[in-house]
């Protein structure tokens, strides 16, 4: 478990379509009569429309936004801006930016109306410069009041804009995955974020008006700069930010060249965050069905393949790859990747300069990342196989058997030691058994899957008596016992008497049940495994008496090893497991008209209840086995115990 701190950042967001129309009321929301306009020179006709809605409550305007917030270009606005109670920022990241470092210094509250991918409209973080040094700040006056993301001013933004300031958000959201600061309420939203982003932008390309991918694109973007605001940003954002301040590469561009091959280089440290950025980009593809459409089926998205996934995006939707066409030299590498690794900052993978040099090699030269190989055509071709069979479920267990085995052997990269190794144990299993040794049984138990199996079939009845698994030691066709004789076969032990009835499940008595009853000695040895012993002992057939009673006498089970010298006991050992059985007494019972019941009443206060080595132990049939009261039934002297318990059976 990894604890965390979060905070949300409370800003308000207005989203939609035609959302600017609205500017006016949220700064009168606010209690501002006097707003400063801020923008960059682009998008006049946007900031026109955004002066006319704000009517007499724009007092100043400032269009002078540049990139990396000079703070030479604040003071100019700020000299500009005369009496204002508010400021308006129209734009992308430098509009942003400039709204935010005048509305800090004056104390005010900023509404910011974000036409790009930036993000950072939702976060209480500002970048300066001044004289060429940028410097960051974190503080929650930072923060704007209140985000307007209106659709309609995306539609225009030319595609190739789109994506790579769309590739850039999902760099928030990746590396939100693996921060240090991660937390389940940031995974959400990133994973959220690649989803939208990559859907979006997909169909962006092939409809650059398709007003609906518009808005899937500003959702993921928004959620990214939520990440951004909300945790720490690892190898990637460092190593651009590097090339961009060092190097002059362009900013978004460059986090679309970058990802991938950032994404490479942390994905063996980071494998959750890889799997779910995986699993995010295949549920952004439209006819897949996601990760659980068919072409995931069997298949986990598995971490190694999401840097190879993101290039295979980015070149789908038509981005760069490669730095050498964002003007990037070679001999510029070593440089870079000792300013890069200048300071220590989290980051999966423990950042060094040769291991960035060969980040930047790969990501000069536009490789594609190393996914894994995809082996599906084998698992399908095995699937076709079955197409023939005519009965539907035996097709329906083969086909996802072998889907899941293929997946297991590919997941854990199966050696082919290991396998031999699995089908080694198999045999062994199958050489061990013989009619009173059931082996295969003992695995399927000490793995659950009999619990399983046994759930599955017998637990959607609630108001019946709960099952158990049956185990390896029944023997069809039991003795047969009269009514309150002694199974034990004066074995040694604590007496016990047994008086269990037998009922529906409207609390009538079942006359006539038959009941097996089998048990270990007071050594945990069931007879079967006493070849010396005379004849069947602990275990007969009884039948249930006109009031439903069923009654005998036997001994106190006590806890037992299951048998440990086969191939189960080897598994136990190797994963350090114990063999015990928690104390019980087995019980088959059928009745016609009835479903049968194969159960166990577990010993109140005995060992292992809550490590039973089979997983048999339900609540419900931990039952008190103590001094019995009154007279021995049998009118003998000395110590014994008693077991009373209602079986109802549907
Ligand atoms: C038994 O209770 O007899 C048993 C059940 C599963 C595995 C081994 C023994
Ligand atoms: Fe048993």
């Amino acid at each position: 478990m990894r604890g965390f701190i979060y905070a949300a950042h409370p800003v308000r967001v207005l989203f939609g379509a035609g959302t600017l129309a609205d500017l006016r009321g949220e700064v009168e929301r606010l209690g501002r009569q006097r707003a400063l306009l801020v923008s960059g020179s682009s998008q006049p006709d946007v900031v026109a429309r955004a002066a006319e809605g704000l009517g007499d409550l724009v007092a100043a305007r400032f269009d002078g936004a540049a990139m990396h917030t000079p703070v030479e270009v604040t003071e100019r606005a700020l000299a500009a801006a005369g009496d204002v109670d508010c400021v308006v920022s129209i734009g992308g990241g430098s509009a942003t930016g400039l709204g935010k470092a005048v509305a800090v210094r004056r104390g005010i509250p900023l509404v910011a109306v974000a036409t790009t991918y930036a993000g950072s409209e939702v976060t209480p973080t500002l970048g300066e410069t001044s004289d060429g040094v940028k410097t960051t700040r974190t503080e929650p006056g930072i923060l704007p009041a209140t985000v307007i993301y209106d659709v309609d001013l995306t539609l225009g933004m030319p595609v190739g804009l789109s994506v790579v300031s769309g590739v850039n958000a999902m760099a928030h959201a990746v590396e939100a995955l693996y921060s240090a600061d991660a937390n389940p309420a940031v995974d959400a939203m990133a994973v959220q974020s690649i989803t939208l982003l990559a859907s979006g932008l997909r169909r962006i390309v092939a409809a650059p008006d398709d007003a609906d991918a518009r808005a899937d694109a500003l959702a993921g973007a928004w959620l990214a700069g939520t990440c951004l605001g909300a945790v720490g940003m690892g190898l990637h954002h460092k190593l651009c930010h590097t090339l961009g301040g060092s190097f002059g590469l362009p900013h978004a561009e460059t986090h679309t060249v970058v990802l991938p091959h950032a994404m490479a280089y942390n994905a063996a440290a980071a494998p959750e965050a890889m799997a779910r950025v995986a699993t995010a980009l295949a549920a952004s593809r439209p006819g897949d069905g996601g990760a659980d459409g068919p072409a995931f089926a069997g298949r986990s998205a598995r971490g190694q393949d999401a840097a190879a996934m993101m290039y295979d995006f980015v070149v789908e939707v038509g981005g760069p790859t490669s730095l050498a066409e964002l003007g990037l030299k070679r001999d510029d590498i070593p440089a870079a990747a000792k300013l890069a690794t200048a300071k220590p900052y989290p980051n999966p993978r423990e950042v060094t300069e040769d291991g960035i040099a060969g980040l930047l090699a790969d990501a000069l030269a536009g490789t594609r990342p190393a996914g894994a190989p995809d082996f599906s055509w084998l698992t399908e071709q095995v699937v076709a196989s079955f197409a023939g069979t005519p009965d539907p479920r035996t097709k329906q267990l083969v086909t996802d058997l072998v889907r899941r085995l293929h997946a297991f052997a590919e997941d854990n990269d199966v050696t082919q030691d290991e396998w031999q190794y699995a089908i080694d144990f198999l045999t062994r299993t199958g050489e061990i058994t013989s009619p009173t040794r059931q082996e295969f049984v003992l695995l399927s138990d000490t793995l659950g899957v009999s619990s399983m199996v046994d759930l599955l079939t017998n637990s959607r009845t609630p108001d019946t008596t709960p099952s158990a698994v049956l185990g390896p030691f029944y023997v069809p066709g039991p003795p047969p016992v009269a009514p309150g004789a002694d199974i034990s076969g004066s074995l040694p032990g604590t007496p016990l008497w047994v008086d269990v009835r037998i009922e529906g499940v409207n609390g009538e008595p079942i006359a006539d049940a038959t009941v097996d009853v089998w048990q270990s000695n007071e050594d945990g040895f069931y007879d079967l495994q006493l070849p010396d012993l005379d004849g069947p002992v602990l275990r007969g057939r009884l039948h249930s008496e006109a009031d439903g009673h069923v009654r005998f006498w036997t001994i106190l089970p006590s806890e037992y090893p299951i048998p440990v010298d086969g191939p189960v006991g080897a598994m136990l050992t190797a994963t350090g497991r114990h063999p015990y059985r928690a104390p019980h007494l087995h019980f088959l019972i059928d009745a016609p008209g009835h479903r049968r019941l194969i159960t166990q009443l577990f010993v109140d206060g005995g060992a292992y209840l809550d490590s039973d080595t089979v997983f048999g132990v339900k609540d419900d049939l931990i039952v008190d086995f103590g001094p019995g009261g009154g007279s021995r039934p049998d009118g003998k002297p000395g110590e014994w115990r008693e077991l009373t318990y209602t079986f109802r059976i549907g």
